[in-house]
């Protein structure tokens, strides 16, 4: 099946459907996924106090103006996580949020630095996460991998020493990738830190084009060598650009909820994502920091497709695109692929 050849399915069914497609997610930061519920059941297991009374004031503190506002709150989040057992319970609750949408396969960033700036050593957080990875494969049948990211608002220098503490757990993560304060840190900043990762076999992704202009996504390209782009929504202000992005098949993980919660378009009519797919991009749909945007995978897509002219043939090339730029083999990528031509197949009139 192709998204020019997928059957005729009923608008009405459109939303069952796309909450029953399979799916992968490749963009969701696990510490982004900790909601305030979690948060204080940490704080309290640990007795780390928090700059909050309740749950309440918590959310109504999520009111964010663009991406470090949010970033700020973010980390302080984060500060609960200090045993190998919190970062297991943050990405247990994650999968199963993840299972309940029909994500077969995730592959999840996760930001060491936030955690040894604190004192918790790499290994607890591998460790944690790497327990909820099996877990989420015995149990919920869900494929899932480890993408450490560099925070871009830290020095190269900074990058390297946390890939030095990383070499030990090679074999528990499968890239690398680049996030925090996009504006002021080009991709260029880490071109070293970058190759070396790209020496030792990692797969390469790194977020630009978010508030950062275009030219962050040729330099992701060109000097990092990415092999997908995470946002990228900008890439429309650049045509050349665009051509190079689609002669390449270079994938964008694009997270609606997300770029209408920071300010990146003003409302979800205004968002992009028809007009990406529309220009030939390998565009995905993703929840970025599920917790503090508005939601999960299901609800990222039920609210683009509510708000945007997309339909059936837009939800199969999407969740097929998820398929095809994820880092998984191309085995599991022909069997998921049949089980989205199942799921459009019972559909269909
Ligand atoms: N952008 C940059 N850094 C981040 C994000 C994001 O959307 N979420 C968590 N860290
Ligand atoms: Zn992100």
């Amino acid at each position: 099946m192709t998204a020019t050849h997928i059957p005729t399915i009923p608008a009405d069914r459109l939303p069952a459907l796309l909450a029953a497609m399979p799916k992968a997610e490749l963009h969701i930061h696990i510490e982004g996924s900790l909601e305030p519920e979690l948060i204080f059941a940490l704080a309290q297991r640990n007795g780390v106090s928090l700059p909050y009374a309740s749950v309440e004031a918590l959310r109504a503190a999520y009111a964010f103006t663009d991406l470090q506002s949010f970033l700020d709150i973010y980390y302080a989040g984060a500060s609960v996580l200090l045993k190998a057992q919190d970062f297991e319970d943050m990405a247990w609750a994650y999968f199963q949020r993840a299972a309940a949408d029909n994500v077969v396969h995730a592959e999840l960033f996760f930001d060491p630095q936030t955690h040894t700036a604190r004192g918790v050593p790499f290994a607890v957080v591998i460790e944690g996460l790497t327990h909820a990875v099996a877990r989420a494969k015995d149990e919920l049948g869900i494929s899932a991998s480890l993408i450490m990211c560099f925070l871009r608002h830290l020095s190269e220098d900074e990058a390297f020493a946390t890939l030095e503490e990383a070499l030990p757990y090679l074999d528990r993560f499968i890239g690398v990738g680049l996030d925090s304060s996009e504006r002021g840190h080009p991709p260029e900043k880490f071109a070293r830190v970058f190759a070396r990762c790209r020496e030792l076999g990692l797969h390469l992704v790194a977020h630009a084009g978010e508030e950062g202009p275009p030219e962050y996504i040729w330099s992701a390209l060109d000097v990092l060598h990415v092999e997908r782009i995470d946002h990228g929504v900008r890439s429309l202000e650049d045509p050349k650009l665009v051509e190079r992005l689609s002669h390449d098949g270079i994938a964008l993980t694009v997270c609606p909820l997300s770029n209408i919660k920071l300010c990146v378009f003003k409302d979800m009519a205004q968002h992009n994502l028809a007009k990406l797919l529309a220009a030939g991009l390998k565009a995905t749909v993703n929840s970025d920091d599920p917790a503090y945007f508005g939601g999960y995978m299901n609800q990222n897509f039920t609210e683009t497709f509510a708000a945007l002219p997309l339909g059936a043939p837009q939800a199969y090339a999407l969740a097929r695109n998820s398929f095809e730029a994820s880092f998984a083999t191309p085995a599991q990528k022909a069997g998921w692929i049949e089980q989205l031509d199942a799921t459009f197949a019972k559909f269909a009139v």
